[in-house]
């Protein structure tokens, strides 16, 4: 089993992506701690892993609390001893209806808040708890980090500042052998771009931003996420990783 005897905390546990990745590393090996606000879901996902025979748990976490962040690192740690794989997941999409001027100071604040505090509270919560023995920090960014749409303002901000702590952590990371990735998602059939499905016009330019003209699945991103915490990735560090159908590549 590719991640046998290891422990792994998803954040956004609860949603598309993290759900997925949690249930993916979970199958090959790893204890799995499903961390999210939505503690409903959050909790269903744990269950079901534990029902297919693999080990998980529930915690509840608000990412934007370095607080909170910090207790699920310790309840990590706490019930199975270690920490080898945080995957700083959890994000929210702005409703893109402001642009930058409308901008309320609140909803940039919130954003930030959640999307870039978010990762650097777990990216230095876990990094302490693994600097003995090592391990692997994956960052969601997205390829809205290097090309921008209107009214997003905050998350283009905020996804910019994942890759830059992406690599900024790498640096400093390697000396305790942490390794620190990104992905750059584009479109993904979850729940954060609900407000786009049920207009056609909208659902088929989204689409069409792909080479293959087609949304990815969270089980797609998901591959790549547990490739990049597998030692198979061991020589990968310090960049963010599409994993997009080529959407950033190419004139729209
Ligand atoms: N779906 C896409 O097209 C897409 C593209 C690029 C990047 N991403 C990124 O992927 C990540 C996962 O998104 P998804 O597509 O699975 O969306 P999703 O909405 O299905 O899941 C996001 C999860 O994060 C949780 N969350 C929100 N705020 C939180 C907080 N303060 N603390 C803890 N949990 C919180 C939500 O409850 C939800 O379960 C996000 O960072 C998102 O920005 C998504």
């Amino acid at each position: 089993m590719r991640f046998q005897g290891q422990v792994a905390i998803v954040t956004g546990g609860a949603g598309g992506i993290g759900q997925a990745s949690a249930k993916l590393l979970a199958s090959q090996g790893a204890r799995v701690v499903v961390a999210d606000l939505n503690e409903t879901v959050g909790q269903a996902v744990a269950d079901s892993i534990r029902a297919a025979g693999h080990e998980a748990s529930f915690h509840f976490v608000d990412v934007s609390s370095y607080e909170s962040v910090e207790s699920l690192v310790q309840y990590a740690v706490d019930t199975y001893g270690q920490l080898d794989i945080m995957f700083n997941n959890a994000g929210i999409f702005g409703d893109g209806s402001h642009n930058v001027i409308d901008l309320p100071i609140e909803e940039y604040k919130r954003t930030i808040a959640i999307n870039q505090d978010g990762v650097f509270y777990g990216i230095k919560a876990a990094a302490d708890a693994m600097k003995g023995a090592g391990g692997v920090i994956i960052n969601t960014a997205s390829i809205y980090a290097y090309i921008a749409d209107k009214n997003q303002f905050p998350y283009h901000a905020s996804k910019a500042a994942v890759v830059g702590m992406t690599k900024a952590a790498a640096l400093e990371l390697g000396r305790y052998n942490i390794r620190v990735v990104a992905i750059a998602p584009g479109m993904i059939d979850t729940g954060l771009i609900d407000a786009w499905r049920d207009d056609e016009r909208v659902w088929n330019t989204i689409q069409k931003a792909h080479m293959r003209r087609k949304l990815g699945t969270a089980e797609q991103v998901a591959n790549v996420v547990a490739f990049l915490a597998s030692d198979e990735a061991s020589f990968l560090n310090g960049h963010a990783y599409f994993v997009d159908d080529g959407a950033a590549s190419f004139k729209r």
